[in-house]
């Protein structure tokens, strides 16, 4: 296997988890990691770096993971793509459209590189197993969904998340754009959206804690999403209406374990009633016990770079269109 000179820019929480993955993956030569907080790099026996510049120039690499702060990706991303690496950054794609398009401008002077972003939700076996059932036709074609995405957040606490300069939103922006993302990836490409957002609760944060959604695509297919920071129990939902059927993902594995079991349930229309009565049918229920979904997205971001399949998710497209749904719910601004 093929094995290609990689950097990690920022080694928080996520740093940590895309080396892991790199490393299980087999594909991917971590050779250098950064973060301007040297003292997380000491578990490293590699390269170690404050600054993202001096670690790209230096090291040389052939693909750059970008799992900075928001307000940092943009620039580590654009400049990564300008010597030449295939990037792979986190979401969200910078803190406003602007930088996501940015990021597709500098994608576009680049040629033969790849620059995928971590909508990682893509890869959950849940929401495998709904888009393998959707695209196979047995439920008939997607007409509505609705998700609800929320957590306890804390928007008192002292850290980037809360400050708008660095993160650019509230929980539309940090959890609830994996949300947009499943509900474009299903229901298909929105050209109506509307939206607000409140503080409900943490009243002085500069961030909502609150956003509730409207879709709807040019061929009147509708969507809606509640985004939350004020979820006390964390929650994932996602319902999914199709001419003849539905399908509902309950749950989500994370680190935390705290949205609970992951699990897909679905029914296929039966107008006979031969599987119960109509309004209670029959449902058929997966559970799953693992997540897999850092393994599957690196493992595509690693076909990608060698040419083994063009990318299909977390595409520099699919970013700009999940930022343009997020400003236009904010309203139209700037990098802040
Ligand atoms: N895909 C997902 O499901 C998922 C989950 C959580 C977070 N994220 C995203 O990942 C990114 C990081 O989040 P996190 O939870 O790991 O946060 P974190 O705070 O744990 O890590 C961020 C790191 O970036 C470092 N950093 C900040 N500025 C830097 C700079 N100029 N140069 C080098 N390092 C710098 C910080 O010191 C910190 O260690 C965010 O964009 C976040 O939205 C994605």
């Amino acid at each position: 296997m093929r094995k290609y000179r990689t950097v990690i820019i920022g080694m928080g929480r996520m740093g940590r988890t895309r080396y892991d993955a790199m490393k299980k993956h087999g594909g991917f030569d971590v050779v250098g990691v950064c973060d301007s907080n040297e003292e997380l790099l000491s578990d490293y026996d590699i390269n170690r770096y404050g600054d993202w510049k001096c670690c790209i120039d230096q090291e040389q690499p052939e693909v750059v993971a970008v799992c900075t702060v928001n307000a940092v990706i943009p620039s580590v991303v654009c400049y990564g793509l300008e010597k030449g690496c295939h990037v792979f950054a986190e979401k969200p794609p910078g803190r406003c459209l602007e930088d996501a398009l940015l990021m597709r401008d500098a994608l576009g002077r680049c040629e033969g590189q790849v620059l995928k972003f971590g909508f990682n939700h893509r890869y959950h076996y849940g929401v495998i197993e709904a888009k393998s059932l959707i695209d196979s036709g047995f439920l008939g074609e997607v007409v509505a969904a609705r998700g609800v995405y929320g957590k306890a957040g804390d928007l008192r606490r002292q850290e980037w998340r809360n400050d708008i300069s660095i993160a650019g939103g509230g929980i539309l922006l940090d959890q609830g754009i994996h949300m947009l993302d499943l509900l474009r990836y299903f229901v298909g490409d929105f050209t109506l959206v509307e939206g607000f957002t409140e503080n409900l609760v943490w009243k002085n944060a500069a961030g909502e804690d609150t956003a509730f959604v409207t879709l709807k695509t040019d061929s009147g297919k509708v969507a809606t999403m509640h985004s939350s920071a004020i979820q006390w129990k964390h929650k994932f939902d996602l319902d999914i209406t199709c001419t003849e059927g539905y399908i509902a993902l309950n749950g989500l594995l994370t680190s935390t374990q705290s949205y609970g079991e992951e699990r897909i349930t679905y029914y296929k229309r039966d107008l006979e009633l031969k599987s119960g009565k109509l309004g209670n049918p029959t449902e058929y229920t997966m559970c799953f016990d693992e997540d897999r979904s850092w393994d599957f997205e690196i493992a595509e971001f690693y076909d990608a770079v060698s040419g083994k399949r063009s990318l299909v998710n977390g595409t520099v497209d699919d970013a700009v269109a999940v930022m343009e749904l997020i400003d236009r719910v904010y309203g139209k601004r700037t990098a802040p």
